[in-house]
Order: structure tokens, then C-alpha cells, then sequence
């Protein structure tokens, strides 16, 4: 009896001692080995972020945050493919803002049929990673080139997203043509903010966009009829990429397509996604795939509000079940196990 009684005693004590620990230990935040500050106004380690990245040694394999605060920072910034594991940490996406005015001379069509990057699109970026492990939070990244004028709009990136296993928290993108160039590896948005008119997220990334506020800033006395919220450029079968859209809401001014098709495995899915009228009639539109709509996959999944009505939607829309679409809207999409080891 008395031996039972302490051996429940003891079990008692482990369990709560594992129910205590244990949401704990599950959530322990991943040690950052050292923080740089950049402050715009001479208070910090630097005036400018690239000067913080320039520090993050080659071959790095720590975390290291580079803590901006809140101001207006007027330069394009790279993290280039040697500087992996830097944690970029504004003060807000309204507080911090990194801004820029690079574009390129020249029509779209002309461009995307020479290749992404024929004319130096890609450079444009005001903010470029290139490297493997990145995560920013609380940050803007804004291409001011065709802020005041869209008539004679031209592409103008407000950031390059380039690497592996790379995450974003509250962060905003602003621009007008080719916002955001979500071009490859697997990437998590996380309630982020993403302004443009034309194709303003495109490229060839796995991606899942968790909880974010799409805005369509095309005017609305312009000549031109509608933009594209993305422009997904997945090549083969065996390609890994798709953008996916999960909850959170698409809305602005104008008119929008839910995406065109760079190229003809072009994946985009909206899942629970609040659309407001922006979205017109027919969703989406073939591009590259022609007539070959056969393998782009376009599907939307519970969506609700006005612009969700799919009933003159184009034929090709695929039209994916709540356990078809799982496989896209779970996490293992995207995360087999980075996103935990990030800070
Ligand atoms: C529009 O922009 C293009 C390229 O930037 C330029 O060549 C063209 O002259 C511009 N057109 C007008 C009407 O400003
Ligand atoms: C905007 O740009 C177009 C073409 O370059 C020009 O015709 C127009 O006058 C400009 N509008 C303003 C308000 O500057
Ligand atoms: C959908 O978005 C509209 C406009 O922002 C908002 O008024 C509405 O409450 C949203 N609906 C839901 C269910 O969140
Ligand atoms: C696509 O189909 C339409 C209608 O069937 C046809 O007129 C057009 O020539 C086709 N385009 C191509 C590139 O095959």
C-alpha cells in the first residue's frame, strides 16, 4: 500500500513535471548568438542594414538578428548566399522601412518570354537574400519607382526571395509591377502585407502564405483592365513549386486575376480566402500555357466573400476536394521541421 502510494506519488510528479515542461520545451526559442542594431539616426551599430549584413562572417551557422529600428532607410540591401542565418528585425511594417527606386527599361511580355532575368529584373529588388536560412519580422520592403506615376508603369521590385527555408513575419511588400519575386526554395509568409497592381507575386518558390492581406493598388481611372496577383512560373511535373494562399484576404482597387500561367505547371491555390470584388469574373488567365491549360493547376478552395463566386470561372480551374487540398494547405508543404529551428 505504502509502496503503491509513493509510486503514484512519483507518477503524479513526472507528469506534471512533463505537462509543465513540455509546452515549454516544444516552444523553447532558438538562441540568437549576437544582435547588431541599425538605427537611421546614429544610435545603433550602424546607419545602414547592408553594413550590419557585411559583418555577418562567410559561412556563418549562428543566428545573428540584425535589429532595425524604426525609420526610413533609403538603400537596397543583399544578403548574399554565404551569409545564412541572420534574423532581420524592424520595429513594425509601418515603422521600419527599407525603400528604394531601381526598375527596369522595358515591356513585361518582352522580358518574361527572354527569361526572368534577361534585363537585370531580378536586381532591381530593393531587398535581395540569396542565402539558405533568413527570417525577417516587423519590416517593409518598398519599391517607391512607380508609386507616384502607374501609367507608364515598368517592373520594380521591392524584394528577391531566393534561398531555402526562409520565413516572414509581419512583414510588408510594397510596390506596383512585380512586387514580390517569390523565385525559389520554401518559404513561409506569415500575416504579411503584400501591395502591387501587375503579376506581383511571381516565380517558381514553394510557398505558403499564411494569414496575409493581398492589395491591388491599380488605379482605378486607368486604361489598363486587370492585373495578375501572381504569375507562377513551375516548368515540370517534378518541379517542386506552388504558391499557397491560406485564409487571410485579397482586396484594393481595380480589377485582379487571381494569376496567370508563366509557364504550363503554373500551381497557385486559394484556400479560405476572404475576396472582395477585385477578383474578376473568369479567376484566371492561361499566359504561357496557351491553350495548354491541362497541367496548371489553378484551384480555389472555400473561399468567401464577393469575388469568390466561381460559377464563370474558366473551365480549366481544377476543382480540388477539402482532402485533395490538404496536401497543399498543411505545413508539411512547405516544412519538414526548419521552421521550429528558426528564432
Ligand atoms: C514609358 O517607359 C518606357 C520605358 O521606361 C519609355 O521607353 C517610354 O518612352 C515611356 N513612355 C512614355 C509615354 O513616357
Ligand atoms: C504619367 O505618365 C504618363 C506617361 O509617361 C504621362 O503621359 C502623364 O502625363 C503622367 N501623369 C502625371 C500626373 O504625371
Ligand atoms: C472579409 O473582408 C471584408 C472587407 O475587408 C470584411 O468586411 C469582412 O468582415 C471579411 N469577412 C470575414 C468573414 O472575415
Ligand atoms: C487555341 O484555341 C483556339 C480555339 O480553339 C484557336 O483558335 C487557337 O488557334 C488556339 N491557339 C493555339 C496557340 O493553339
Amino acid at each position: 500500500m505504502e509502496c503503491h502510494r509513493t509510486v503514484s506519488s512519483v507518477v503524479l510528479v513526472l507528469v506534471l513535471v512533463l505537462l509543465l515542461r513540455w509546452p515549454a520545451l516544444s516552444s523553447a526559442s532558438v538562441p540568437v548568438s549576437r544582435t547588431i542594431t541599425v538605427d537611421s539616426k546614429g544610435g545603433g551599430d550602424f546607419r545602414s542594414i547592408q553594413s550590419a549584413v557585411n559583418l555577418v562572417p562567410d559561412g556563418n551557422r549562428e543566428w545573428v538578428r540584425i535589429h532595425v529600428r524604426a525609420g526610413g532607410y533609403r538603400e537596397k540591401v543583399t544578403i548574399p548566399r554565404e551569409k545564412g542565418y541572420i534574423l532581420l528585425e524592424g520595429e513594425g511594417h509601418s515603422s521600419t522601412v527599407i525603400y528604394f527606386d531601381d526598375y527596369v527599361h522595358g515591356s513585361t511580355d518582352d522580358l518574361m518570354r527572354r527569361g526572368a532575368n534577361a534585363m537585370g529584373t531580378l536586381e532591381t529588388a530593393t531587398f535581395r537574400v540569396y542565402a539558405n536560412d533568413f527570417v525577417a519580422r516587423d519590416i517593409a520592403f518598398t519599391n517607391t519607382h512607380n508609386g507616384v506615376n502607374k501609367s507608364n508603369a515598368t517592373q520594380a521590385l521591392a524584394a528577391l526571395v531566393d534561398g531555402d527555408r526562409i520565413a516572414f513575419h509581419r512583414c510588408a511588400f510594397n510596390g506596383f509591377q512585380d512586387t514580390l519575386c517569390d523565385n525559389t526554395g520554401r518559404h513561409y509568409f506569415h500575416e504579411c502585407f503584400i501591395k502591387g497592381g501587375v503579376d506581383f507575386i511571381f516565380g517558381y518558390a514553394r510557398s505558403i502564405y499564411d494569414g496575409c492581406t493581398l492589395v491591388s493598388n491599380i488605379p482605378l481611372r486607368s486604361g489598363r483592365h486587370a492585373g495578375w496577383v501572381t504569375a507562377h512560373a513551375r516548368r515540370h511535373a517534378g518541379d517542386p513549386g506552388g504558391f499557397v494562399f491560406k485564409g487571410g484576404e485579397l482586396r484594393g482597387t481595380g480589377r485582379q486575376y487571381l494569376g496567370r500561367a508563366w509557364n504550363k505547371y503554373a500551381t497557385v491555390v486559394y484556400y479560405h480566402v476572404n475576396m472582395s470584388s477585385v477578383v474578376v469574373p473568369k479567376g484566371w488567365a492561361p499566359w504561357y500555357a496557351g491553350n495548354d491549360t491541362n497541367d496548371v493547376l489553378f484551384a480555389e478552395v472555400g473561399c468567401i466573400g464577393p469575388g469568390s463566386d466561381m460559377a464563370r470561372r474558366v473551365p480549366w480551374e481544377k476543382h480540388l476536394s477539402e482532402v485533395e487540398v490538404e496536401k497543399f494547405v498543411d505545413m508539411s508543404f512547405i516544412d519538414d521541421g526548419w521552421l521550429s529551428k528558426q528564432p
